[in-house]
């Protein structure tokens, strides 16, 4: 059986005439830079999200770095993040000097534990990034409760999270500012590289626009230094199309996630995603832990995964706060982050997209449930 951690290929097949018409209407009008397939992406976007400004950019690191500098970052400032993420979401604050300040995570979801990060303030805090991890929102109540009463900004990091809801209302335009990546593998995946920043305030909006626009708002008389980040015609155009499709992949996401918790159901040594009832989970990833006492652990389920040919990867094998780049950098912080390193030491995820099929799940998860009773019963 040939099983794809994600499919993309399976998803271009479903979508090509749709696709290659909206790919050719660009090439036929040699518009590829902004122009009006970008403009009409980015209101969609917005329309679609229930927000009032979409900004589309190179990529979610981009997008990242432009929330940052919009937001007035300077060098020494501190933003209060998770380290169970991608490295961008630190990175890109880093990039302009302003310091990463790690908090724990909350176990069943993985995301920022709002009790924990009052305590991770100081009067060089201004800001606080949450990652919607693998397509779920993090606690948005208390962390905007918590940086209104300290006065900072709120930038959602929502790279994985697109459609994703909290109390009902869409993640990136909960905060100050939202970012997006559309990363091919991404729920709403672009065909190459691109991103978006999403606001819900104009002047916020408009200083983005300027710093990703080379520091301009008039050619040729740039007011600050910006960078150069723009999200091409050719993947708008895909984009444009895919969104269009966006609420069914995350149904299909959805449906995919309740067979593989139905399968896993009877099985201790594995734990499923949890499911706060205050979000509608887009799954992104579907990442589940395994037992540490199930004898060999981790390791010896991927050694028994790769030998059946069951694509499968661990988001994320480090936390941020252990890598070289941060573990030195001088004024990174983190204060107890044991739930984020057990996360990082427990987590797998499994094949997980919109072409995934009950049999592949079946295949996947008996492989997964095969190993672990077979490990107890030798422990036995
Ligand atoms: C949580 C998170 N933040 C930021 C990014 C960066 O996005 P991009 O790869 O588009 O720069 C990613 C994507 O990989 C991500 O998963």
């Amino acid at each position: 059986m040939k099983l794809h951690m994600v499919d993309l290929q399976g998803q271009y097949r479903a979508l090509k005439a749709e696709i290659d018409t909206a790919l050719q209407e660009v090439l036929d009008s040699a518009y590829f830079i902004k122009g009006p397939v970008v403009t009409a992406f980015e209101q969609e976007m917005a329309a679609h999200l229930k927000g009032l400004f979409a900004l589309g950019v190179g990529n979610g690191t981009d997008a990242l770095q432009l929330a940052f500098m919009a937001a007035g970052l300077q060098p020494g400032d501190e933003v209060i993040t998770s380290a169970f993420t991608f490295i961008a979401t630190a990175e890109a604050a880093a990039l302009i000097g302003a310091v990463p300040v790690f908090v724990d995570i909350d176990p069943r979801t993985f995301n920022l534990d709002p009790s924990k990060i009052e305590a991770a303030i100081t009067p060089r805090t201004k800001a606080i990034v949450p990652v919607h991890l693998f397509g779920q929102a993090a606690d948005m109540d208390p962390i905007l409760d918590i940086a209104a009463r300290h006065g900072l900004r709120v930038i959602e990091d929502t790279a994985q999270a697109i459609g994703a809801t909290y109390k009902g209302q869409t993640v990136g335009y909960l905060g100050d500012i939202g970012t997006v990546s559309f990363f091919p593998s991404k729920n709403l995946g672009a065909y190459g590289d691109g991103g978006m920043v999403l606001t819900n305030d104009e002047a916020l909006y408009e200083g983005m626009k300027m710093v990703a626009n080379h520091g301009s708002r008039k050619k040729y008389y740039n007011e600050v230094v910006g960078i150069n980040s723009r999200l091409d015609a050719l993947q708008a155009a895909v984009l444009r199309v895919k969104l269009r499709h966006l609420d069914a992949f995350t149904a299909a996401r959805r449906k995919a996630a309740d067979r593989y918790d139905a399968l896993f159901a009877e099985h201790d040594a594995i734990t499923t995603p949890y499911r706060d009832p205050d979000c509608h989970h887009v799954f992104h990833q579907y990442t589940i832990r395994i037992n540490p006492d199930v004898p060999g652990g981790r390791e010896a389920l991927q050694a028994h995964l790769k030998a059946q040919q069951i694509p499968h990867a661990i988001y994320y094998p480090v936390p941020l706060h252990q890598l070289p780049v941060f573990a030195t950098m001088p004024g990174a912080r983190h204060g107890d982050m044991t739930e984020t390193e057990r996360a990082c030491a427990e987590v797998l995820s499994l094949p997980m997209h919109t072409e995934l099929s009950l049999e592949q799940q079946q295949y996947i998860a008996e492989a997964l449930i095969d190993f672990v009773e077979e490990r107890n019963s030798i422990a036995t």
